[in-house]
């Protein structure tokens, strides 16, 4: 564990955390926003996982061609929506992901070192360049986010809190004493990630899908072998409870930037911000 290497970026994500005003979480009630900024805390100085620097040798040497990609997606799209933005929450979002992770992840299936035998045989006839180019074109996209879960828990550590307030808290600030990092330190305060090919970006994603990896990365999965093995996020979530998982999906799922301030969604609507 090497907390010295994740300094300056956690001083970046505490600097990009201050405008308050400009992070907003979709809920379903219109009471929820002023108390949520008035919540949110700074990240704290200790995280548990180990930035890892990856091979960048997912891309050739073209940046993607956003136009060519769209050519590209049409067999994409019955699974993960022509816009990136998937109807069924067993597929991710792809929309507003970024070019570099799309295209590691997309070199990943192909070489079975990420596993999945539905995306193995959508990734084995592409080139280096189609992949940059598809993440390119669903980078450009924008990805609707849903609503987070706003029910009151009854019983157990948490009661009391709405559902997703736990995961709300992990997100922005960790759990020091468990070891638990604070997800804004990697994936930035609204969720966004970061363009190089690690950090993904989250804000969004169908709660499903999250919570499916994260128990996931809990049991030890890690994408990549060897020189491309990216460890941190089985790290991350070794310690984290069912409850905490789910609550964290469906914050993230509701998570979004705004540029009017704080914009809470009425149940069953929603908006790209
Ligand atoms: C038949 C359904 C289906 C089709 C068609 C499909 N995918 Fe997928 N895709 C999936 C599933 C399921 C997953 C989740 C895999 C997992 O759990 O690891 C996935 C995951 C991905 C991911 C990882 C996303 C992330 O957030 O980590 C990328 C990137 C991706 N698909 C790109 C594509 C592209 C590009 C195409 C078209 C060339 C495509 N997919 C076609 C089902 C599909
Ligand atoms: C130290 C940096 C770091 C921290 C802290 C971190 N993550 Fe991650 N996360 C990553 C990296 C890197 C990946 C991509 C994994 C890969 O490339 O193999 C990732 C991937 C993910 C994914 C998969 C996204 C997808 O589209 O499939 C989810 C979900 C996720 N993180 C959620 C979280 C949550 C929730 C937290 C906080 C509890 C968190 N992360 C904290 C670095 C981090």
């Amino acid at each position: 564990m090497s907390f010295r290497r994740n300094a300056g970026l956690l001083a970046l994500g505490l600097a990009v955390a201050t405008p308050l005003s400009l992070l907003s979480l979709a809920v379903t009630s219109s009471t929820a926003m002023a108390q949520e900024a008035a919540e949110v805390s700074a990240v704290p100085e200790q995280p548990a996982a180990t930035a890892v620097v990856l091979s960048q040798d997912t891309g050739p040497a073209q940046p993607g061609d956003a136009e060519r990609g769209a050519a590209k997606a049409a067999t994409c799209a019955a699974c993960h929506g022509m816009d990136g933005n998937s109807a069924d929450p067993q597929y991710p979002k792809l929309a507003g992901q970024h070019e570099a992770y799309i295209a590691r992840m997309l070199g990943l299936f192909k070489s079975n070192q990420r596993q999945n035998p539905i995306m193995l045989g959508f990734a084995a006839p592409l080139s280096k360049q189609d992949m940059r180019d598809l993440g390119a074109y669903f980078s450009g996209k924008t990805a609707l986010n849903g609503v987070a879960d706003e029910s009151v828990i009854e019983s157990g550590p948490n009661s009391g809190k709405k559902f997703y307030q736990v995961g709300e808290s992990l997100f922005r600030g960790g759990d020091a004493a468990r070891g638990i990092p604070a997800c804004a330190a990697c994936h930035g305060p609204t969720g966004s990630g970061n363009p190089g090919p690690a950090y993904p970006h989250l804000a969004g994603q169908h709660a499903k899908y999250t919570a499916m990896q994260l128990t996931a990365f809990r049991d030890g999965l890690v994408w990549g072998t060897e020189d491309s093995a990216n460890t941190v996020m089985s790290g991350v979530a070794a310690r984290l409870t069912d409850e905490e998982i789910q609550s964290l999906a469906s914050f993230i799922e509701g998570l979004h930037a705004t540029d009017s301030g704080a914009l809470p969604l009425a149940e069953g609507t929603s908006a790209a911000h």
